[in-house]
């Protein structure tokens, strides 16, 4: 595939990878992981309130690692996050760190007697083309299940149901479903329409003027 329709999206999860090639590879743009020693690049998140200022952190920390190797291409990254309403929206921008201790098993038992289950997923994906930084949001909402049900997707996709799906988790749905509703698929959907507005590869003159 042409280099120029290249995006390099640094991440370390294979879920999101998959995601956003699914997404975008239909309309000629090329999803590269970027890979140090072959190893996914993990880059560290600073603590905010808010997933943009994450993300927005997130491209600029890329960009300096893709740059060092090459500065020919658009980077991307994306910070996402899990916001249950009877939680004032914990575990939020802590989603990472609630998944690695407490696990999905550990949310079901919080909210065990709980009727309020509804949450929704955040995201927010940042995008450096030429010399211009770009962000575009998504969002889902639905409920949180009483169990895990699934073994599709990654994260918390086992416990969460969203309001279009038939009452199925993503865990339950196929990548494709899934980015029917997803926080991502609509994310990625924005970013498509913007590059397709506009006329434009990623690297293109237009789109580097901010
Ligand atoms: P981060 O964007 O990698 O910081 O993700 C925060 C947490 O939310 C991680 O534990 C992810 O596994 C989880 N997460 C992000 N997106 C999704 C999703 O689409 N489904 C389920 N879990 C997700």
């Amino acid at each position: 595939m042409d280099e120029k329709r290249t995006i390099l999206f640094v991440t370390s999860n294979s879920g999101k990878l998959d995601e956003a090639r699914l997404a975008l590879n239909p309309f000629g743009l090329n999803i590269e992981s970027f890979r140090f020693n072959e190893e996914f690049t993990k880059i560290e998140e600073i603590q905010s309130s808010e997933l943009r200022h994450v993300a927005k952190d997130k491209l600029r920390k890329a960009v300096t690692i893709v740059n060092n190797s090459s500065n020919k291409l658009g980077v991307m990254v994306e910070d996402a996050g899990f916001f249950i309403d009877e939680l004032d929206g914990f575990p939020g921008v802590y989603s990472s760190y609630v998944h690695e201790t407490l696990g999905i098993q550990g949310i079901i038992k919080i909210l065990t007697g709980i009727e309020n289950r509804d949450a929704c997923f955040k995201c927010v994906i940042g995008i450096h083309l030429d010399d211009e930084e770009l962000f575009f949001e998504g969002e889902c909402k639905g409920q949180v299940s009483g169990k895990a049900v699934g073994t599709n997707g990654f994260g918390y996709d086992p416990i969460f149901i969203p309001d279009e799906g038939n009452g199925r988790t993503f865990a339950e749905m196929n990548s494709k479903e899934k980015q029917k509703f997803s926080h991502r698929g609509k994310a990625m959907e924005a970013l498509r329409a913007y590059l397709q507005q506009r006329n434009q590869s990623p690297t293109s003159n237009q789109c580097s003027e901010s």
